[in-house]
């Protein structure tokens, strides 16, 4: 979905990066978007009203107590009055601003007082994206439903520094734009993936040693659980089977929830057939070759008995090799090393379209964290993708399922 028609408030505020806004405005501009600026006091300070003005062919918004602007349309209608925000560069300053409600200058208080969703495209230096308190802000303001583009990795525009922290390119917050409309499409659009049935897999699971012990590993079921709910927005009638996690089933999907690989696998069997399958489950690859009906008790003076291990059936393979294989089969690939080399040997073995791989080291905080950073492996190739949080990946992927299946069964 493009951003054609569309109204978008930009909010600039302080940073170096501001002066990338203004070819930001010319890109939604020359793409049909509506664009009305907001600069905060700081971003005043890096580029002016009158170019900002000038590129975007509008008023340019600076000050909450403006009579003017208050009388002609007034904090609560630019908050409001409006299909999407993006705020670029968002400094730190501005999202803890955001992360705590407070709302002393014009920008904040649209922030707080939007009903509209919200772009953030992070711009700082990495010292200050990395600092715990902005860490604990993109957690508070991911939870709140802001979706985040970048920051990228890259050089920073002062000091010689590069690290993570650098605003996402113009043409990047675009793309996570019309991404971001292609997953809130209304319902007077047709939805480009309505009729087509999918099947998701996401969370871990348990494999019982005896009644109160399980092998298990540290996957929350975020992301499994987000691209049901992209595809299902996208109009997929969506069944998600779910090993043990700890957040809430999605709305607008169907869920089952099971506790072992084999039970996994029996629900997705019995699920056939669909028009997609991905299958973003941690599947533990082993489970006890005879797991105790009884809780295991130790033996006074005898060594633990051994835990012997059987492999667990291969679920995305059994369903890329399936004889009524869905249309589109997407698989992920957890790794800790050679992730593109890793990933395409998995595209090839499990019979997939697209693997989406990332790197699941502890240092990551990928596996059981909110954001992610993942490489798209399929036989057009590597498309790697900046660090997003994971609804971001997950309304990217599904649009970039709806357009896959649409060009497969054209
Ligand atoms: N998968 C599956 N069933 C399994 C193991 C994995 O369906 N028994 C799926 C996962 O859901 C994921 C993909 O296969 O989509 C890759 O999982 P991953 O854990 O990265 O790879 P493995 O096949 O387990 O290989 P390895 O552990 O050797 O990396």
């Amino acid at each position: 979905m493009t951003v054609s028609g569309k109204r978008i408030l930009l909010i600039i505020s302080g940073g170096i990066a501001a002066y990338k806004s203004l070819d930001l405005i010319r890109r939604l501009r020359e793409r049909g978007a509506v664009v009305r600026p907001v600069m905060t006091k700081a971003a005043q300070e890096f580029i002016t009203p009158l170019a900002v003005g000038a590129l975007s062919a509008s008023h340019v918004y600076t000050e909450l107590f403006s009579r003017e602007d208050e009388q002609d349309v007034g904090h609560i209608r630019l908050a409001r009055d409006t299909d999407l925000i993006i705020v670029a560069p968002a400094s730190a300053d501005l999202m803890a601003k955001m992360a705590h409600g407070l709302a002393d200058d014009l920008a904040s208080t649209i922030l707080l007082a939007t009903d509209r969703p919200v772009l953030v495209a992070p711009a700082m230096n990495p010292k200050m994206w990395a600092a715990a308190p902005t860490t604990r802000n993109v957690a508070t303001l991911s939870s709140d439903g802001i979706r985040f583009i970048g920051p990228m990795a890259g050089e920073m525009a002062e000091n010689n520094e590069a690290g993570l922290g650098r605003m996402a390119e113009p043409l990047e917050i675009v793309a996570a734009a019309e991404a971001l409309f292609a997953g809130t499409s209304s319902g007077d659009r047709p939805k480009p993936l309505a009729g087509r049935t999918a099947i998701v897999t996401s969370g871990p699971t348990h494999e019982p040693i005896d009644p109160v012990r399980y092998i298990a590993n540290r996957s929350s079921g975020r992301q499994g659980h987000a691209i049901a709910a992209a595809l299902a927005k996208l109009g997929a009638d969506v069944t998600l089977v779910s090993g043990p996690v700890a957040i809430a089933d999605p709305s607008g999907v169907t869920t089952v929830h099971v506790e072992r690989a084999d039970e996994m696998l029996e629900a997705v069997s019995g699920l056939l057939p669909a028009d997609i399958a991905v299958m973003v489950a941690a599947v533990a690859d082993w489970r006890v070759a005879s797991s105790s009906d009884q809780k295991i008790k130790k033996q006074p003076g005898e060594a633990p008995a051994p835990i012997l291990l059987t492999e667990n059936p291969d679920i995305l393979k059994t369903v890329g090799h399936h004889a009524q294989r869905p249309g589109l089969v997407v698989g992920f690939a957890a790794e800790t090393q050679d992730i593109e080399k890793n990933g395409r040997a998995k595209l090839q073995r499990k019979g997939a379209d697209m693997i989406v791989a990332n790197d699941v080291s502890p240092e990551t905080g990928i596996m059981g964290g909110v954001r992610n950073s993942v490489k798209i492996i399929s036989a057009d190739g590597v498309d790697a993708w900046p660090d997003l949080d994971k609804d971001e990946v997950a309304t990217r992927l599904a649009a970039l399922i709806a357009e896959r299946l649409a060009a497969k069964t054209a």
